[in-house]
Parts: C-alpha cells; sequence; structure tokens
C-alpha cells in the first residue's frame, strides 16, 4: 500500500461562479501530522468537506486510505474522525450520551465502547462533568468533548478544522498536548490560521489561497524557500548608531537597512557578508547583534501577500 493516507488529484469545487478550490493536488503522509493554513476563504473546509465526504467535488479525485471519496463514502466514513469548524454537539444529550451515540453509529458494541468512552473523558480532563449538558460547559471543555467524539471509533485518519479557534491559551495548549500524543497512530489533518500552532504540531503545512497550493513542505524547509537573505539587529550603546548606520547603509553588500533609536537592522545577502559587517564595526560601541530569525509568519506574508487574519 503506498504510503500516503490522503491524496488529491487536480481537484476542483466551485459554487456557481465561484472557485472555491482549484485544481488542487495534495499527499499526505501516513502518521504524520499535517497544517493546512490560508487566510478566510481560503478553501480549507471545503476541502475538509469534500475528503470527509460531505460534498461532492465539482471534478479530479480524491482519496482516504485508498479509498474513492465519490466510490467509497460509506468505508471512508468508517475510518475516519471530523472535528467540524462549529461545535456540533447534540444539546439534549449529556456528555457521556453524545459520545455513546456516536459509538452506536459507529456500530459498536457497549462492553467496547463503555471503556473507550471513559478513557476518552479521562484524557480530555471531562470525568467530572460527563452527566451534564454541553450548553453549561465553556468553549474550551466543547471543543475537548468534539475531539473525543471524533476519536470514539478509532480513526485512522482524524480531521480538525480550525481545532483551537476562539480558545484561551490555557484550553489551547491543551488541545495541543493532546493532539501530539495522537502523533503516529493515526493521520492527522488540521486547518489553523495560527503559525504558532501549525509550528507547534506539524511535520509538514502547505499553505493555500484563492482555492490554491501556494506551497507545501516542512516547517524548517518553508523557512528556507524564503530568500538566502539573512537578518541581522545591531544595538549600539550611546549614539553610534546614526554614524554607523550611514557607514553601512553605504556597503555592497547590506541590502536594506533601517535605524530604530539605537537599533540597526541590516539584510545582507548572505550570511558570510556578515564579517565584512564585523571589519567595518571595528571600535564601534556595539552592544550586541543579533541574528533575526525568520518566523513562519514571514513565509506567509511573502507567499500570500497578506498576515495571517483570524
Ligand atoms: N456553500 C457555499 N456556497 C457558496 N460559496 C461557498 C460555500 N461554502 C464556501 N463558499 C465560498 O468558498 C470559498 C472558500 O470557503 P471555505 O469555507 O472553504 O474557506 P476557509 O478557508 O475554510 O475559510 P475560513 O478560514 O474563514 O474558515 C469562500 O469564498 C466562500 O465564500
Ligand atoms: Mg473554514
Amino acid at each position: 500500500m503506498s504510503t500516503a493516507s490522503i491524496v488529491t488529484r487536480s481537484l476542483t469545487k466551485s459554487y456557481s461562479s465561484l472557485t472555491a478550490l482549484d485544481s488542487f493536488n495534495l499527499e499526505v503522509d501516513r502518521g504524520s501530522i499535517f497544517g493546512m493554513l490560508g487566510p478566510n476563504g481560503a478553501g480549507k473546509t471545503t476541502l475538509i468537506r469534500i475528503l470527509t465526504t460531505l460534498m461532492r467535488q465539482s471534478s479530479g479525485e480524491a482519496s482516504i486510505e485508498g479509498f474513492d471519496t465519490l466510490l467509497s463514502g460509506r468505508e471512508i466514513r468508517r475510518v475516519i474522525g471530523v472535528v467540524s469548524q462549529e461545535n456540533s454537539l447534540d444539546r439534549y444529550l449529556t456528555a457521556r450520551e453524545n459520545l455513546e451515540l456516536h459509538a452506536r453509529l459507529h456500530g459498536m458494541e457497549r462492553r467496547f465502547y463503555k471503556t473507550r468512552i471513559d478513557e476518552l473523558l479521562e484524557l480530555m480532563g471531562l470525568t467530572g462533568r460527563q452527566q451534564d449538558f454541553p450548553d453549561t460547559f465553556s468553549g474550551g471543555m466543547q471543543r475537548r468533548l468534539v475531539i473525543a467524539r471524533a476519536l470514539v471509533h478509532k480513526p485512522q485518519v482524524l480531521f480538525l478544522d480550525e481545532p483551537t479557534t476562539g480558545l484561551d491559551p490555557q484550553s489551547r495548549r491543551t488541545v495541543w498536548e493532546y493532539v501530539r500524543s495522537l502523533a503516529g497512530s493515526m493521520t492527522i489533518f488540521l486547518t489553523t490560521h495560527y503559525l504558532e500552532e501549525a509550528e507547534h504540531l506539524c511535520d509538514r503545512i502547505a499553505i493555500m489561497d484563492h482555492g490554491r497550493l501556494i506551497t507545501v513542505g516542512s516547517i524548517q524547509e518553508l523557512k528556507d524557500r524564503l530568500s538566502g537573505a539573512t537578518i541581522y539587529e545591531i544595538e549600539f550603546s550611546g549614539d553610534g548608531a546614526t554614524h554607523y548606520a550611514a557607514l553601512l547603509g553605504s556597503m555592497s553588500c547590506v541590502m536594506n537597512i533601517s535605524r530604530m533609536e539605537n537599533k540597526v537592522t541590516v539584510t545582507l545577502e548572505c550570511w558570510e557578508c556578515l564579517s565584512e559587517i564585523v571589519t567595518a564595526l571595528n571600535g564601534a560601541p556595539v552592544r550586541r547583534i543579533l541574528l533575526k530569525e525568520r518566523t513562519l509568519e514571514d513565509v506567509f506574508i511573502s507567499l500570500t501577500g497578506k498576515k495571517v487574519r483570524e
């Protein structure tokens, strides 16, 4: 069997005149955590809806664990767990009953699902609230319950559409820890607006916008794909900044320079230029030189021209 768990080929979805997914090609390795980033309206939820068989594509192909989304919906629904963008809990059932209903819908026998549900409630920190109704839960608790529900039948592929949007930092961390603890045991496909989340959780990420795949790779690969330029911040003590900013600005290896009070930020063509800079600064009142790490946000902005919005 191939090592890809999720495959799409020229996948396209149009809503009348709007192309929400445009010839989308993607492969997600089995057992990996894959993050899909993109601004509002990029097409992330549309992609998840097609992969989870809630919606049919206009053209192209998609498969999950070798099952075609158009031909084998039933088989796919058996092997996937889905956490949709909105919490779709049954408000007239207790937390535990929500999980039990899901187990029965998946044809699980009581003797199997009882311990499984105990286990998941414990993991999600919801054991003490299992007899309560979801409406009495905080947003973070509801989200954890939805994730628990998606896992009751031990899916091979888990889809999480913005799992932590609207959660406070602490609930977000709890969800992250749990998702990380699942690493390797199943394929996880998540969408997010949070670069920090993608950086924290994902083995590989993709960036999409306007229904198109812009780039895909490991976080380090994406950062490396930005130009080879390196950025340093030089902090001066006293009032050396003005004089040295002018000096550095006249050097050919300096591509860009800016000054904020006693800090000068220089963009160098390549890291080898640093020694020229250090020579030029001989005797200058330098307090420190910092290498500015490129962030995933830099990658996102340089590729989509947009800041990540929530
Ligand atoms: N049922 C629908 N009918 C018509 N247009 C739709 C429908 N669902 C989505 N769209 C449009 O398709 C595009 C992609 O929407 P989608 O919900 O997939 O984006 P998204 O990346 O999930 O955005 P967000 O980050 O806001 O959740 C948007 O322009 C949206 O308005
Ligand atoms: Mg969405």
